[in-house]
């Protein structure tokens, strides 16, 4: 096993009605609330007066409208606010592109420059307002792990930054608040969660035994409750086992004792820098062409242990096994509704070159479980279309 920090701080208030304890979770920052939500659903839910309610007592800001795939003209706004009003906490209210948006807010309140620069680069930021946020979907971890997604659609950008003080001081996450999520929304989230699992499972090292038992039995449970809450909105124990998966799945848990860079991400990323499309249908098409195009005389160990382990196939024959699994992934996907092919989403092959260049531009791909070049990535797309 690698070297590795472990730092879980995050006071998760998990269950029903938990967001009662906004109130006490966020009295000892002070009482200058910025809240940050997206375009409605909390409205439509009733999620926003309820919150509203509960800080009767604090002076409440407000930043609405931020953007799936948060874009940072948002950002910048709450900054603008953050700093006129000498907020004392930034609370977000919904998914991980709010609590993301709400992150680089945090940050750029103490940043003189434009907030992009944290985004570029990582080691401009420096301190940072605590953050709380309640969690409205279950895919990101972002109310757990210290990571934000921006996009800045003036320069086709969609990059990740991070910060240990972007970690959440505090997240409720009462899985009710699931049930208003589109079938859409439920069955990308999930195969965001079984992204993140895969990124990290899916790496060169191989003695972090624990990690990788770890990550296989939080896949069976997406696999387990995802279709139970596709048909089942209001499934209480599917929606709450998703939830705990998703956190799980991305608060350093799985990546302790391992290392090395990500792939289907850097490539989805990409994706929605051209095409702003649902990062979890992006990473659900892209995820079995990559697995089929990495399957090699090296690979085919672990991809026939995750046949084996996770989708109980009992073929013997290494390559039969981990070909059934890959075959598998895509039939999930497929089954839980999500478009399997660019073509679906109106994605053609036009920008496909430049997409692949991007994706190298931006990341460590030469570190990835298997490195991949420029046009080892344009073939995963190709074979995407
Ligand atoms: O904007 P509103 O009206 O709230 O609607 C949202 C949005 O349209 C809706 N929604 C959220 N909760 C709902 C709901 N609708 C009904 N009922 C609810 N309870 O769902 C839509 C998608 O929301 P969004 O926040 O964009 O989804 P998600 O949580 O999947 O976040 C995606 C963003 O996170 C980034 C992605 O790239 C993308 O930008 N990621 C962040 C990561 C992190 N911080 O660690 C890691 C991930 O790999 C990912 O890259
Ligand atoms: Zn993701």
């Amino acid at each position: 096993m690698n070297n590795f920090r472990y730092h879980a701080y995050t006071d998760i208030r998990f269950g029903k009605g938990q967001v009662a304890c906004l109130p006490e979770v966020l009295a000892p920052y002070g009482k200058k609330v910025l809240m940050v939500y997206g375009g409605g659903s909390i409205r439509k839910n009733g999620l926003y007066d309820k919150v509203k309610e509960l800080l009767a007592d604090f002076e409440v800001f407000e930043v609405g409208g931020v953007e799936p795939n948060p874009k940072i003209t948002s950002v910048r706004e709450g900054v603008a606010i953050c700093k006129t009003e000498k907020i004392d906490v930034v609370l977000a209210v919904g998914g991980g592109s709010t609590i993301d948006a709400a992150k680089l807010m945090a940050g750029g309140n103490y940043y003189d420059g434009d907030p992009w620069d944290l985004v570029t680069d990582s080691s401009k930021i420096g301190k940072v307002l605590p953050i709380v946020t309640v969690l409205t979907l279950a895919a990101t971890g972002s109310e757990m792990n210290k990571n934000a997604v921006i996009s800045n659609m003036e320069t086709n950008e969609k990059l990740g930054t991070s910060s240990h003080d972007f970690i959440p001081q505090a997240s409720i996450c009462d899985p009710e608040y699931l049930y208003t999520l589109p079938a859409k929304q439920t069955a990308a989230g999930t195969a965001d969660i079984m992204s993140h699992i895969f990124e990290q499972y899916f790496q060169k090292t191989t003695t972090a035994y624990i990690s990788d038992r770890f990550a296989e039995s939080l896949l069976k449970t997406c696999i387990h409750y995802c279709p139970i809450a596709l048909k089942e909105p209001e499934n209480y124990e599917a929606r709450a086992n998703l939830m705990w998966a998703s956190t799980q799945a991305l608060n350093s848990l799985l990546s302790a004792g391992k290392g090395g860079g990500w792939t289907c991400h850097p490539i989805e990323h990409e994706l929605s820098a051209y095409y702003d499309i649902t990062h979890g249908v992006g990473l659900a098409i892209v995820t079995p062409r990559w697995m089929r195009y990495i399957l090699n005389d090296t690979t085919v160990i672990k991809f026939a242990e995750y046949g084996r382990n996770v989708w109980d196939i009992k073929e013997e024959d290494a390559y039969k096994c981990a070909n059934m699994a890959i075959d598998a992934t895509e039939q999930f996907f497929k089954d839980c509704g999500i478009p399997m092919t660019l073509t679906e989403i109106g994605i053609d092959d036009s920008k496909i070159d430049l997409m692949a260049e991007d994706t190298i531009k931006y990341n460590n791909m030469a570190g990835a479980y298997v490195a991949l070049d420029k046009e080892d990535i344009a073939k995963i797309l190709r074979a995407c279309l």
